[in-house]
């Protein structure tokens, strides 16, 4: 067979062929081996350890470019939203081991049954067969969901394999998936809420939302003098904490929690 390939020489794209090779020794077992099997034995073996539920999660490169050029409204476009679901569906009418899939932004799960054998489980296959499958499926089905808009570039995504041993890791899993896309799409409502109707700039929008704020704040130390501190205060993280509030200590150690009234 003819092979044509595309070579890149000195930044330059031609064309070249290889003629078909002929270099084979006959084994005792009656088997054509070329002398350049050996090569095979530098594969390594990728199997996924049985018993695992297998999860291929997918994830698109350079989105916040892809979502910008391809001006995907924010903070979710439904558009966007159906063309992942219908390449997801794509996959898994495909791979028919695949019991689940849980989407979001642009990533995608793929939990592949315990028991499944499909490609002998070797991870390589699974994932790669996972992520064309649904990068082709995303180009095919642009139509259907984004009409007259052009597809400007080939989109890509990256793949990961991991293997989860329980029912409950796997459950874990899932809920850390969609934990992450409701913080997400809470932060993303309210940053886009503030920027477009509350017409703020972007960076004025992220300094609202911003996770911590200093404040400076008088405090009198033991021996009656007063000092002004920075402190840290903490606007959108919950902390728990166990312990005793009926001494001074635990106030003097949060002194962001009771306003200064001259006592
Ligand atoms: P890499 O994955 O590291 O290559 O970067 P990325 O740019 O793809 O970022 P990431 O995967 O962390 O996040 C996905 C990005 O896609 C989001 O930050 C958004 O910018 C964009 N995106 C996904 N879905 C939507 C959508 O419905 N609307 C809009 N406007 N943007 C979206
Ligand atoms: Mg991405």
């Amino acid at each position: 067979m003819l092979i044509g390939r595309a070579c890149r020489l000195a930044g330059r794209i031609s064309c070249c062929t290889a003629k078909p090779l002929a270099f084979f020794s006959s084994s005792s077992s009656n088997m054509a081996k070329s002398k350049f099997e050996y090569v095979r034995n530098f594969e390594t073996d990728d199997s996924c350890l049985r018993n695992c539920y297998i999860v291929v999660r997918l994830d698109g490169r350079n989105f916040h470019k892809f979502a910008d050029q391809h001006k995907f409204t924010k903070p979710n476009d439904n558009r966007a939203l159906g063309l992942m679901t219908q390449s997801a569906r794509c996959v898994m009418s495909e791979l028919e081991d695949i019991v689940i899939a849980y989407g979001q932004s642009d990533e995608f799960s793929f939990v592949f049954k315990r028991s499944s054998t499909l490609f002998k489980r070797r991870a390589s296959k699974l994932m790669t067969h996972v992520v064309s499958q649904f990068s082709s499926s995303y180009v095919f089905y642009w139509k259907e969901f984004f009409g007259e808009q052009t597809l400007l570039f080939p989109p890509s995504f990256d793949g990961r394999v991991v293997l989860y041993p329980s029912n409950r890791n796997l459950r874990d899993y899932l809920s850390w998936r969609q934990a992450d896309c409701h913080i997400n799409n809470l932060y993303n409502t309210v940053f886009w809420t503030l920027v477009q109707k509350g017409r703020l700039t972007t960076t004025q929008a992220e300094d609202r939302l911003k996770r911590d704020e200093t404040v400076t704040k008088r405090l009198k130390l033991p021996n009656e003098e007063e000092k002004d501190v920075p402190v840290t205060r903490s606007r959108r993280r919950v902390q728990d904490h166990h312990c005793d509030i009926i001494a001074d200590q635990f106030w003097q150690e949060h002194p962001d929690i009771l306003e200064d009234d001259g006592s």
